[in-house]
């Protein structure tokens, strides 16, 4: 089986914890001492062997990820991270690893995000490899069990079982508040972000649905090849509109580490709801984040449902709730205001 990595998305709804030029991905957070990217790479390991993962990144966190294997002492293959001229979102990033994998033959293939923080990972090995089943007629996506309508993850509504899951009768991505709600009364599960499939049912999905990706990646050119792709995900791209589906149930503690808001959700608080990494002192304040730097004291007083991430040169102030908008806040910079 062989194993790939996203590792190219930039995290922006983690400003300014997360930067463009070092992602949340490569983070320590402060109560870890490895990155989200780091224990993403082992739990690959229980998989797939060293030679069997790839990792699709792009030139300016190529160092990174190499610097990052390497502190957890192994050697890894160059020719293995997969450089994107540009982001196209997760459907390019995918193709460029299976193209790769397709040099050698086709093979069962899992896919991993590397922003997710996972417990249980005995559970986690086994049920995704429940999916090696499944393989060789379906793509399989992983799904939890949603505890909120939340609007940020994809929903499938499982249909016949099929081996150690279901056929997925409808794939919705990022449905609107409302949808969701109804979702989550009808029993639909969240689309973990985590893909199995033999490489050639995927293109064959990849021609039939998406075909501008399909043509785009005849080139034998990486760089006119992403030129011509347009940008779309693999869940917009394939999942949403492919009859080859199916969920297997992931019963797991999981967590994307998407925004401030989940980010609140994962971590210890003390017994006013409050999430403090480094001291901080607070009166009378209540379900308060407070992620601070070492080199400043910092107090709260009469403060409630405030996300405050201080760095040395950027200071948030965010009312909880409300973090998926911190995105805006780099968009802004990124226009120079
Ligand atoms: N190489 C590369 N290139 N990686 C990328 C790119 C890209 O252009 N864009 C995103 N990624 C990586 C991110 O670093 C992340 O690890 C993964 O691909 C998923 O991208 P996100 O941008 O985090 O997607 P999402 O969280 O909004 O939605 C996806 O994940 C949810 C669960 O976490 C979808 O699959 C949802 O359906 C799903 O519920
Ligand atoms: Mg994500």
């Amino acid at each position: 089986m062989k194993a790939v990595i996203l590792a190219g998305g930039s995290g922006t709804r983690l400003w300014p914890l997360s930067r463009n030029n070092f992602p949340k991905q490569f983070l320590k957070l402060k109560n870890m001492d490895k990155s989200i990217f780091q224990l993403s790479f082992e739990r690959c390991l229980k998989l797939a062997g060293l030679a069997e993962i790839y990792i699709v990144t792009n030139k300016n966190y190529k160092f990174l990820v190499l610097g990052q294997i390497e502190e957890l002492g192994y050697r890894f293959t160059e020719s293995h991270i997969l450089v994107e001229p540009q982001g196209k979102n997760t459907l390019p990033a995918i193709y460029y690893a299976v193209k790769e994998i397709q040099k050698q033959g086709d093979d069962i293939t899992a896919v991993f995000p590397s922003d997710h923080l996972i417990e249980d990972e005995e559970k986690f090995i086994r049920t995704v490899k429940e999916g090696e089943q499944l393989a060789g007629e379906y793509i399989i996506t992983y799904g939890i069990r949603p505890n909120k309508p939340h609007t940020g993850y994809g929903y499938i509504k499982p249909a016949t079982p099929l081996g150690p899951g279901y056929q997925v009768a409808e794939f919705k991505e990022k449905p609107d508040h409302e949808t969701a709600l109804v979702y989550l009364e009808k029993g639909y599960l969240w689309n973990s972000g985590m893909f199995m499939f033999r490489t050639d049912i995927f293109t064959g999905e990849v021609r039939r649905h998406s075909p501008e990706v399909y043509e785009a990646f005849k080139s034998s050119d990486i760089n006119e090849i992403y030129e011509k792709t347009p940008s779309i995900s693999i869940d917009y791209g394939i999942m949403e509109k492919s009859g080859r589906v199916a969920v297997i149930p992931l019963n797991i503690k999981w967590s994307d580490l998407g925004s401030f808001d989940t980010f609140y959700d994962e971590f210890a608080r003390d017994e006013n709801g409050n999430i403090t990494f480094n001291g901080e002192i607070l009166i009378d304040s209540s379900n308060n984040l407070l992620y601070t730097s070492k080199d400043k004291t910092v107090a709260l007083i009469g403060a409630s449902d405030l996300i405050v991430v201080d760095q040395k040169d950027a200071l948030l102030i965010c009312k909880k709730d409300q973090s998926q908008k911190v995105k805006e806040v780099v968009d802004r910079l990124k226009a120079g205001n």
